[in-house]
């Protein structure tokens, strides 16, 4: 779209259902770092609720988002029902207000960079909910922390990365890990993501699931509503350590390594 359409959807305030914008609206520690990347950001489902405000041009925007955005929410819980039988617990489990807040989608447009030393795509993070859906079309950018080390996930043809967020951490008391990520930039190829983040309820109670928690493993995290989270979420720059201790029962125990 020219620059003239695209304009008057800019803007930093994330209250807006849909919104373009560039870099990163985290507060990195007031280091005032800016990030190679564009994005696009809005809500996607459930439809009714949310279609109204996508823009009308082009033409084809609104119908592939809409079909895109069921398909997607069909996958993310078929995925989290095998996650659920994996720990044991009821299919359905996921299935509430855990994800019941609605979906929220970054498009990232990553531009090459003339010279990738010098800044990163997006800042090292975690996202918030049980899971993030990524599809990441075919050049490489994404990283992960491994041990330690950042490792490349190289994009596989026709795939999704399914990443684990910081919910999934707390609500199974640590046994599953948030996995920290980043994306990096080249200076050959424009690199195209597109996120989907299951969100769940503003209010909904977050906590370690009470069949995970027994003597010999006491739950590791307080309760708390989500709202509360996603404040200190975005406080924290979404810092794997930072977020996580703000909610942890003893702040000065180790977090687990990521595997
Ligand atoms: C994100 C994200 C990674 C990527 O938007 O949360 O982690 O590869 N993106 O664009
Ligand atoms: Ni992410």
């Amino acid at each position: 779209m020219p620059a003239e359409e695209k304009l008057p959807h800019y803007s930093d305030d994330l209250s807006k259902p849909f919104r373009l914008d560039t870099s990163t609206t985290y507060v990195d520690g007031g280091s005032g770092d800016r990030y190679w990347r564009d994005y696009l950001q809005l809500q996607c489902f459930p439809i009714d609720r949310f279609a109204p405000d996508w823009p009308a041009k082009p033409d084809a925007f609104s119908g592939g988002l809409a079909a895109y955005a069921v398909a997607l929410q069909e996958l993310a819980a078929t995925v989290l029902e095998l996650v659920a039988e994996g720990l044991g617990l009821d299919k359905s489990f996921f299935l509430g207000e855990l994800i019941g807040g609605g979906t929220l989608m970054n498009v990232n447009w990553y531009p090459p960079c003339p010279d990738p030393s010098l800044t990163m795509g997006l800042v090292p993070h975690c996202d918030r909910p049980l899971l993030t859906v990524l599809s990441q079309g075919d050049v490489s950018g994404l990283q992960a922390k491994h041990r330690g080390r950042w490792i490349d996930v190289h994009p596989v043809p026709n795939a999704f990365v399914i990443n684990l967020g910081h919910l999934m951490e707390i609500v199974t008391n640590g046994l599953l890990h948030s996995v920290e990520h980043r994306a990096v930039t080249n200076s050959s190829a424009a690199r195209l993501s597109v996120v989907s983040i299951i969100m769940p309820e503003m209010d909904s109670r977050i906590e370690p699931l009470p069949a995970l928690v027994s003597e010999e493993k006491p739950p590791k995290f307080r309760p708390f509503l989500f709202r509360e989270f996603n404040e200190a979420y975005t406080a924290a720059a979404a810092n794997r350590e930072d977020v996580l201790r703000l909610f942890m029962i003893h702040p000065s125990d180790t977090i687990g390594s990521q595997n």
